[in-house]
């Protein structure tokens, strides 16, 4: 039985058609509840509904062989974990933004609000700046429209909340997209299965890009 963590909500439900059409199909799922964990004996898959923060730690800690996670989620908490595909869907990217009145004053420690507080500490590392991060967990906009922060580091998908909020994007930091992780022992002793889906999920990526 391949153990599968998927994330909870749209992205999931794209995930799983992708698996459904590499013939991991597990009818059960489509049914309206609120299951949790879904399984086909006849094709040896039992998929689990998680929240997508969390999928890593399924895989990481071996509770399912393998799942589906944004590079976001794979950068800011660096599960040791095998990256084996780019799915190509939910994409966007990790940006900084701020005020579109900001204006920087490198000699001074830049006040970053964030929930990505790894991500945003490597990149400002990497540029040599001092910055004082201030950790959120949620409506992160709000915090350079208070004065809480100078800037954000975010996630910006089609960029409307930062629009609505007057904020504007100042650096792209990163894309981002939904990767295939595996568990490592996973990925040894279920190589057969586990190679076998990322060829049909690569046939079926190749067929969409096609259409
Ligand atoms: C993310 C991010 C932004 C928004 C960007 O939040 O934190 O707030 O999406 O998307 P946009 O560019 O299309 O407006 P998400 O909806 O994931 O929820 P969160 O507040 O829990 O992070």
């Amino acid at each position: 039985m391949l153990n599968v963590a998927l994330p909870k909500g749209r992205i999931g439900e794209k995930v799983y058609s992708m698996f459904e059409a590499a013939g991991l199909e597990c009818p059960s799922i489509r049914e309206n509840n609120r299951k949790l964990i879904f399984e086909n004996p006849e094709v040896g898959v039992r998929y689990f509904w998680v929240k997508p923060s969390d999928v890593a730690i399924y895989v990481e800690r071996g509770a399912a062989d393998i799942g589906v996670a944004g590079k976001d989620i794979l950068l800011e908490y660096e599960p040791d974990i095998y990256e084996l595909y780019d799915l190509n869907i939910g994409k966007c990217r990790m940006a900084v933004a701020a005020k579109e009145d900001f204006r920087d004053n490198p000699q001074k420690t830049l006040k970053v609000a964030t929930k990505f507080t790894n991500i945003a500490q490597n990149y400002y590392t990497s540029l040599g700046r001092d910055i004082d991060i201030i950790h959120l967990n949620g409506s992160i906009e709000l915090a350079p429209i208070l004065g809480l922060s100078d800037v954000i580091v975010d996630i910006v998908e089609t960029g409307t909340t930062l629009r609505e909020n007057h904020l504007t994007v100042v650096e792209s930091i990163v894309p981002i997209s939904a990767r295939l992780i595996a568990n490592k022992a996973s990925f040894k002793f279920k190589n057969e299965a586990i190679a076998s889906i990322v060829k049909k999920l690569s046939e079926i990526k190749e067929g969409m890009s096609e259409n």
